[in-house]
C-alpha cells in the first residue's frame, strides 16, 4: 500500500444505532500501521485480544521483526551482519544506546562490564539455600531476584545514572551467576570471572574451569558463542520482555523485573523449548521414528507438539535458526563431530516437516531453539543450562526495552481489562444453607 492511500484512520460503526467513533491509524518506520484504540475506553468499549496476537503494546525503536519476510534487525542492523561481524557487548551497547560503539566506547564499556563481574560474596549464600540439583533457571530467578537486597543503593529508576548502573551490574553479572548455578549443580567450587577475557570466554572459562586445571577457551568456540548470545539478544515484545515491561511499567527495581523476565522466559512454548528440542530429539532417536512424531505433532488429540518449530510471528524461517544450523556445522566440524547423530538427525527431521502439508499450509519452520540446544551440547553445556544461556543472552534486550519503556514519555503503568464472563451479582449465603 503506497502512502499515497494509506488509510489515516478508521471508523467503529455499531448496528444499534450507536454513534460511531473514530480512531486514528498510526505509522511507524517499518511495518505494519496500527490502529489507537486508547479512546476507545471512553466510550466504554474494549478490544479483546487474549495473546495479544493483534495487538500493539508499544513503540519501541529497538528490534523491528518482519514474520513474512524472516527478517530481524537491531536499531535497523540486519541480525546476520551483526552476528557475522560484531561481539556480544557491541551488540548489547547497540541495543541500549542506538547506535554501534567507536573504538574508545567500545573500549571503554567492555571495560566496565569486565570491572562488575563480580558478585557480592554474601550473594554466594543465596545460592546454597537451594538443593543442588535445583534447575540452574530456578537459581537464576532467585538470585537475580535477591540482588536488589544487595545492590540497592542504585535503584531510583527514575534517574538515568541510577539505571545505566543497574543495566551494566546486570549484563556483567549474569554470565557469572549463570556459571555458577551451573557449577553449584555440579558440587563444584565456583570460578570467578577473570576480567581479561571476553564476554564468552569468561563465562566458557567459569562453567568449565577447575581449581585443578587451567582452562583455555578455544577460540572458535569462543567465537560461535559470541553468536549465539547475538541471536538471542532481543526480539521485540515477546512473552518475556512483554514481562520484564509489564514488572517495570510499576517502578519495580531493575532487579526484580529482570527475574520476573527469567521467570516468563522458563517455560517450553518459549525460552524453555532450546532444552526441550534436545529432549525431544532424544526422545526420537532415530530418524526412522520421525513419522511416529511427526504424526503426533499433528494429532489435536496428542499435546506434542514439535519444538523448535513454530513462531508467533514468523511465518518463513527464522533468520536466527539459519545462522544457528550454519554455527552447528562450524563447531561440529570443529569438534570432529560431522557424524553428530542429534544434528543429522535434526536436519532429518526439519527436511521432512518442511515438505509436510500441515506445517507447510501453516507456515511451521524451525525456530532459534531448534538448532541451539545441538551447538551448546556440543560444546559440553548441558541441557538444563540452554534456557539459563538464553536468559544470560537476553538481559541485554530486556535491559534496552526496560529502559526505553521507562523514558517513553506516554508511558503508564500496564493495566490491560478483562470480558468478565463469571457470576450476576449475588447476596451471600450463611454455611447452614450451602
Ligand atoms: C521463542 O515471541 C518470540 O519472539 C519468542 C522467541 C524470542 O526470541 O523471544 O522467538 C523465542 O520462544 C521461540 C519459540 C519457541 N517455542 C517452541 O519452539 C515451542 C513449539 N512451538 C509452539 O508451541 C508454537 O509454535 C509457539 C508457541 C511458538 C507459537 O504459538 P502460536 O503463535 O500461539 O501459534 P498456535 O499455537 O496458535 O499454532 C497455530 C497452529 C495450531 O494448529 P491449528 O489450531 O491451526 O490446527 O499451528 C500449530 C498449532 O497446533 N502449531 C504446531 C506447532 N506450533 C504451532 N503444531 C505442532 N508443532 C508445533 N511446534
Amino acid at each position: 500500500m503506497t502512502s499515497a492511500n494509506k488509510p489515516t484512520k478508521v471508523t467503529l460503526t455499531f448496528d444499534n444505532g450507536a454513534p460511531p467513533i473514530d480512531l486514528p491509524i498510526l505509522s511507524g518506520t517499518l511495518g505494519n500501521d496500527v490502529i489507537d484504540i486508547r479512546a476507545l475506553g471512553k466510550h466504554g468499549v474494549y478490544t479483546y485480544d487474549p495473546g495479544f496476537l493483534s495487538t500493539a503494546s508499544c513503540n519501541s525503536n529497538i528490534t523491528y521483526i518482519d514474520g513474512e519476510k524472516g527478517l530481524l534487525y537491531y536499531r535497523g542492523y540486519p541480525i546476520e551482519q551483526l552476528a557475522e561481524h560484531c561481539d556480544f557487548l557491541e551488540v548489547s551497547y547497540l541495543l541500549t544506546y542506538g547506535e554501534l560503539p567507536n573504538a574508545i566506547e567500545k573500549k571503554q564499556f567492555t571495560n566496565t562490564i569486565s570491572t562488575h563481574t563480580m558478585l557480592h560474596d554474601q550473594l554466594t549464600n543465596v545460592f546454597r539455600g537451594f538443593r543442588r540439583d535445583a534447575h540452574p533457571m530456578a537459581v537464576m530467578v532467585g538470585v537475580v531476584g535477591s540482588m536488589s537486597a544487595f545492590y540497592f543503593n542504585d535503584m531510583d529508576v527514575l534517574n538515568l545514572e541510577h539505571r545505566e548502573v543497574s543495566a551494566h551490574r546486570l549484563l556483567a553479572k549474569l554470565p557469572t551467576i549463570a556459571a555458577w548455578s551451573y557449577k553449584y549443580n555440579m558440587g563444584q567450587p565456583f570460578i570467578y570471572p577473570q576480567n581479561h577475557l571476553t564476554y564468552a570466554e569468561n563465562f566458557m572459562h567459569m562453567m568449565f574451569a577447575t581449581p585443578c586445571e587451567k582452562y583455555e577457551p578455544n577460540p572458535v568456540l569462543a567465537k560461535a558463542f559470541e553468536k549465539i548470545l547475538i541471536l538471542h539478544a532481543d526480539h521485540e515484545q515477546n512473552a518475556s520482555t512483554s514481562t520484564v515491561r509489564l514488572a517495570g511499567s510499576s517502578g519495580a527495581n531493575p532487579f526484580a523485573c529482570i527475574a520476573s523476565g527469567i521467570a516468563s522466559l522458563w517455560g517450553p512454548a518459549h525460552g524453555g523449548a532450546n532444552e526441550a528440542t534436545l529432549k525431544m530429539l532424544e526422545e526420537i532417536g532415530d530418524v526412522s521414528r520421525i513419522a511416529e512424531y511427526i504424526k503426533r505433532a499433528k494429532d489435536k488429540n496428542d499435546t506434542f507438539r514439535l519444538m523448535g518449530f513454530g513462531h508467533r510471528v514468523y511465518r518463513n524461517m527464522d533468520p536466527r535458526a539459519a545462522i544457528m544450523q550454519k554455527t552447528c556445522y562450524e563447531v561440529l566440524n570443529e569438534l570432529g563431530l560431522h557424524d553428530d547423530p542429534m544434528f543429522k538427525l535434526a536436519l532429518e527431521l526439519e527436511k521432512i516437516a518442511l515438505q509436510d502439508e500441515y506445517f507447510v499450509s501453516r507456515k511451521l519452520y524451525p525456530n532459534v531453539d531448534f538448532y541451539s540446544g545441538i551447538v551448546m551440547r556440543a560444546m559440553g553445556i548441558p541441557n538444563s543450562m540452554f534456557t539459563a544461556i538464553f536468559a544470560m543472552a537476553r538481559t541485554s534486550g530486556w535491559i534496552a526495552q526496560w529502559s526505553e519503556m521507562i523514558s517513553e514519555p506516554e508511558q503508564k503503568i500496564g493495566r490491560p481489562r478483562q470480558m468478565y464472563t463469571g457470576k450476576l451479582r449475588r447476596d451471600f449465603v450463611p454455611t447452614s444453607n450451602r
